[in-house]
């Protein structure tokens, strides 16, 4: 099972560390070889403490085609990589990331920008043939699980009904420069996540990627029990979702500290002492301990 900490908000004095995710260039990292050992195998395992996030926010297990429920497992991890499709609606400096780490670790890719699959050519070539580029529509209807990597202005045209009873990872972090003031988050009434969730009210929305730049996540990743891996925070009302997000951090090569709801997804957002920074578990949940609501 994947390395996970559940967190809880303490009560504790709160400070900020502003900063965030400094713009890299991405590399292109050497594909694996399909003979290269994956790092799923031998894992040393740590302690997980869990919270019980099922019963605080009701478990919601997948629908009965889903990936995510196949099989009579009660492991809470029970996808299997190469039988999932991750459709990615963006294909940025993240999107493209995440498709790559996803490819890499057995996953088909149907990765999807604004302008259309004809601009795809070029990245779709590098992943190879587990990737295939979409319109934003097809990459939602084609995954069994999404991943949504837009500027946040531009949430409101992702796709609903072909992500319902769907998990979306939702990687999108607020910049009023970038996306313009938007009131409930200035005022800290709502969340980034909590806004796609309702947007996207019959699916399962995660928080996801959010604080680590874009090129760390081919680049930084490392196997459990290494004194170097850093940890990342998920948050989602649904245990399913936010246990595939660990799952996936775990594929790739990071821990996982679990805020819980969305509601409390802001200890992770721009500026909090969590965002940006390389963490390992004990860090991260004391960043997100200290962190303040609005900033
Ligand atoms: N960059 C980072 O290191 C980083 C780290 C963590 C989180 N984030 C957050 O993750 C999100 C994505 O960041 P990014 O840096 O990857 O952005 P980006 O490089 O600007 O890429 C955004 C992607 O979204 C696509 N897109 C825009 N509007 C769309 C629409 N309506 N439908 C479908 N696709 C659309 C764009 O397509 P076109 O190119 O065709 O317009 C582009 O492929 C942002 O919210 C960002 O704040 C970024």
């Amino acid at each position: 099972m994947p390395s996970s900490s559940s967190w809880m908000p303490r009560m504790t004095p709160w400070s900020s560390t502003p900063g965030s995710p400094p713009s890299r260039p991405v590399p292109r990292l050497p594909r694996r070889s399909s003979s290269s050992p994956r790092r799923s195998s031998g894992k040393r395992r740590r302690p997980v403490s869990r919270l019980p996030i099922a019963s605080r926010y009701g478990r919601r297990g997948g629908l009965p085609d889903e990936p995510w429920s196949r099989g009579n497992n009660s492991s809470p991890s029970p996808v299997t990589s190469h039988m999932t499709t991750i459709g990615i609606i963006g294909a940025g400096n993240i999107g493209s990331q995440v498709a790559r780490k996803a490819v890499e670790n057995g996953y088909d890719v149907v990765i999807s920008n604004s302008r259309g699959p004809e601009t795809l050519t070029e990245l779709v070539a590098e992943l190879g043939p587990k990737a295939t580029a979409g319109t934003a529509i097809q990459a939602a209807e084609a995954a069994d699980v999404a991943v949504v990597t837009v500027p946040l202005k531009a949430y409101a045209d992702v796709p609903v009904e072909p992500l319902a009873g769907k998990i979306v990872v939702d990687t999108n972090n607020y910049y009023f420069e970038r996306d313009g003031h938007i009131d409930a988050l200035d005022a800290g009434a709502t969340t980034v996540s909590g806004m796609l969730q309702e947007h996207l009210p019959t699916s399962r929305v995660a928080k996801g990627f959010n604080h680590i730049t874009a090129a760390d996540i081919t680049a930084d990743g490392f196997p459990q029990g290494d004194p170097k891996r850093r940890a990342l925070a998920t948050s989602s009302d649904f245990a399913d979702a936010s246990d595939f997000v660990t799952k996936l951090y775990d594929e790739f090569g990071f821990d996982t500290v679990n805020i819980g709801p969305l509601s409390e997804s802001w200890r992770v957002e721009r500026d909090r002492p969590a965002y940006g920074s390389r963490q390992t578990v004990p860090e991260l949940e004391a960043n997100l301990a200290k962190a303040p609501r609005t900033i």
